[in-house]
């Protein structure tokens, strides 16, 4: 079961993602998004969107940073403990499909912290588990 994140942990993961921001190569859609993550040995990677001319390649912040997690990270197998998007523009910004998917190949129970259009947090802020946000994800059984 995924298990939410203590305020003061999800704060320096927000941070970390902040932190980033100014990495963001976004000439295209100018919508820069900084996203960092938490692993289960306590790791923090950062990420940010790559923009190109040609639109469709593009990766976004979150895959941006669980790739340099699984070149960088010390665990045998990266784990994803939890993973923090924001944005330049602090507006809602939830995680797309594809990252949803990439998210839960290295950690089935990781907490995703995202401002959310519909969140009861004074922040904006939504904490949604990866199954919530992802169910009947993709598997090679
Ligand atoms: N983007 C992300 O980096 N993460 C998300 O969760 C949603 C969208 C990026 C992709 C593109 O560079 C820009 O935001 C606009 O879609």
């Amino acid at each position: 079961m995924p298990t939410s994140l203590p305020p003061a942990a999800r704060e320096t993961l927000l941070a970390a993602a902040r932190k980033t921001l100014n990495r963001s190569y976004a000439r295209y859609s100018n919508f820069r998004v900084g996203a960092a993550i938490l692993t289960d040995d306590g790791e923090v990677f950062t990420g940010v969107n790559v923009e190109n001319a040609s639109y469709g390649l593009t990766n976004c912040a979150e895959r941006s940073a669980i790739f340099t997690a699984v070149q960088q990270s010390k665990m045998a197998k990266l784990s994803i403990r939890a993973v923090a998007v924001v944005t330049a523009a602090d507006v809602p910004c939830s995680p797309c499909g594809a990252c949803r998917q990439v998210i839960f190949e290295f950690g089935d129970n990781a907490v995703v912290i995202f401002k959310g259009q519909d969140s009861n947090d004074e922040d904006g802020y939504l904490e949604m588990s990866i199954k919530d946000l992802l169910p009947h994800s993709f598997r090679l059984s």
